[in-house]
């Protein structure tokens, strides 16, 4: 079972929820050799706090080891508690070619040595596989998963998708292992891609996955090398990796850093702070047996490795995922090439989208004006602006030209560029003042202190995040405006004394509040903005209650996470105005977690207006 708590571009920060264990995702499964470990499953645990790790059941089942695990189960013979994810043996049979066991032979061994997470014996395919090679693995895989699923009804179930390069056969396998109920999805078939760098070609064969299976299951990506690369993969939306690059690199005696790979031969000094390099110098490192070498460099990778997950946890946290993956482009041209690739993906992108952020956003180059955020802007402003008076007034922006109205809105006034435009930047601009003086007529700036009309202000905000003449349906001319007392500005909106909206100070976008529910429920048709919830718990709504994505029957497809949204019930009458915390396809596809942050219940409403 999955959660959504988290969440920056495609990236998520959840909990996977397996019996009683959970783990945080995005989680990284260290591959722990059975036969030999260089760093053991309780050193991770104690050191690196893993909670997951993954083995592979096909070494175990072919050695002597096997009835040892049989005995004591993979827990105890690892001597790990936390979750143990186990391979099937596809990457053995890629690798060596002589993997000589059924799918349903290692299915059924993975559930007898007591696994937590069991992987359906998948046939890999290859980049460079022709067609009818790859349309046949495809086949094959989908038909095992779909056996997999019927002999493991109790287990939690891993589902490759394969496919190559071809996105017709990528796009038709997940599609038809979407149907089926596995526990976690995975992008198979990608180790020769990312061992090459080819990370344009990757950002394709994640999306095409990504974008058929349903958004409630974990996305898996089967053994992402690089920590330079885990950010640009949590982006594209795969909340769990596996990794050997820890060991292997080691054991090259080279070092892995979020910008790329050194070798311990070229340092006279260690660039990091982990206890490994803090103790040694490399030196020191360069004249210890092979096998003292290898753990020492295994440990300082580990920690690299460790280190990037959480920063890239706090950056989903913070809103600031984007502008990490764009640091990280900036370590290898390939890495930048598919930052860039990204573009192609933004109308998807967009539909799972904050709002805004809690902290600003970060012009890194020209591919910010390719984020789904401006996007969106671009989208919307055409469609839903209207200038308040005879002629619109700007204000210009790295991001392009933005109505006076809008232009303290996210991402506008949040947006920190350089003052030093580039050609691109400056191109962008053009294009957009040229879109809009062919809707409006000449574009014309507006100077430093110019005041925009407070009310043309709130009516343009509330006409962008809910559709034109929303403004004019939630404020009447006579509107009493609350203001802050530090700073002055718009904090709350009265109609008398019923609260309408307030104003967050951190987007300037607009809250509902229950008569500005009511309002905007009246003059806005079904399904626009609405969350139908099932009757059986509205009443709880109606107390103010959050809304969990199990009770959603269906919702608005223009709903975006962050947005205002009115939450109906199944006769379409006002229950609650909240924040969304997910979008439509997400709201129907979770049964777990919450789709609406209730503000107000109707219910409550009367302990707002005596
Ligand atoms: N490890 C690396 N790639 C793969 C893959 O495509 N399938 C499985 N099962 N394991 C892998
Ligand atoms: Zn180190």
């Amino acid at each position: 079972m999955y959660e959504l708590k988290e969440r920056d571009g495609l990236g998520r920060c959840g909990l996977i929820t397996i019996g009683k264990k959970r783990v945080e995702t995005p989680v990284l499964f260290p591959v722990i050799n059975p036969k030999m470990s260089l760093v053991s499953p309780a050193e991770l645990r104690e050191m690196f706090g893993a909670r997951a790790i993954i083995t592979n059941s096909y070494i175990i089942y072919r050695s002597e080891l096997r009835d040892f695990f049989l005995e004591n189960g993979i827990h105890r013979g690892l001597g790990f508690n936390g979750v143990v994810m186990t391979d099937s043996g596809t990457f053995q049979d890629y690798v060596y070619g002589d993997v000589d066991v059924s799918n349903e032979e290692i299915l059924s061994f993975q559930e007898r040595i007591g696994s937590d997470i069991v992987t359906v014996l998948d046939v890999f395919s290859r980049p460079d596989d022709d067609y009818e090679r790859v349309r046949a693995c495809v086949e094959e895989t989908v038909s095992r998963v779909r056996n997999a699923l019927s002999l493991a009804k109790n287990s939690y179930v891993v589902a490759p998708i394969q496919g190559a390069l071809y996105k017709d056969l990528r796009v038709k396998c997940a599609k038809a292992l979407a149907k089926v109920n596995a526990s976690i999805y995975a992008v198979g078939g990608v180790v020769p891609l990312m061992e090459n760098y080819r990370f344009g070609e990757l950002v394709d064969v994640i999306m095409w996955v990504k974008m058929n299976i349903p958004p409630s299951k974990p996305l898996h990506l089967f053994g992402a090398g690089h920590p330079m690369m885990f950010a640009l993969a949590v982006l594209l939306g795969c909340d769990s990796f596996d990794s050997a690059s820890y060991a292997k690199f080691a054991r090259d005696d080279r070092l892995l850093t979020p910008m790329g790979t050194v070798h311990l031969k070229s340092l006279d000094q260690f660039p990091c702070e982990c206890p490994m390099c803090m103790k040694y110098e490399p030196s020191d490192v360069m004249e210890m047996e092979k096998k003292e070498r290898e753990r020492v460099l295994a440990l300082h990778n580990l920690y690299i490795m460790f280190a990037e997950i959480r920063r890239i946890r706090t950056a989903i946290k913070e809103g600031r995922l984007w502008e990490i993956v764009a640091l990280r482009a900036r370590s290898h041209p390939r890495l930048l090439d598919a930052l860039r690739r990204l573009g192609k993906y933004k109308r998807y992108m967009e539909r799972f989208e904050p709002m805004s952020r809690y902290s600003g956003m970060l012009y890194t180059g020209p591919e910010t004006l390719h984020r789904p955020i401006i996007y969106r802007y671009e989208r919307r402003v055409f469609e839903r602006y209207r200038p308040s008076s005879g002629t619109a007034l700007f204000r210009k922006t790295i991001l392009g030209p933005v109505p006076v109205e809008l232009s303290h809105t996210y991402p506008f006034a949040q947006c920190e560029g350089p003052d030093d435009w580039d050609s691109s930047a400056r191109r962008h601009f053009k294009r957009l003042e040229r879109r809009f003086s062919e809707r409006l007529g000449m574009v014309k700036y507006a100077g430093d202190d110019y005041q925009v009309d407070e009310l043309a202000l709130l009516r343009a905000i509330a006409d962008y995040q809910f559709g034109l003449g929303s403004g004019d349906a939630l404020f009447p001319k006579h509107i009493r405006i609350v203001r802050s007392k530090r700073t002055g500005k718009i904090r709350a909106v009265y109609e008398g004394e019923m609260h309408i909206v307030s104003m967050r100070a951190e987007d300037f976008f607009l809250t509902l509040h229950i008569w500005g529910g009511i309002k905007l429920h009246r003059y806005l048709r079904p399904p626009s903005y609405r969350v139908v919830v099932s009757n059986k718990v509205a009443e709880l709504n109606r107390e103010g209650k959050n809304v969990f994505a199990k009770f959603v029957l269906d919702c608005d497809d223009n709903i975006r996470p962050r947005d205002e949204v009115l939450v109906v019930d199944e006769s379409d009458e006002l229950v609650a105005v909240g924040k969304a915390t997910m979008n439509r396809e997400e709201m129907l596809s979770f049964s777990r977690g919450m789709a609406v942050k209730v503000r107000e219940g109707v219910n409550e409403v009367h302990r707002h207006t005596h």
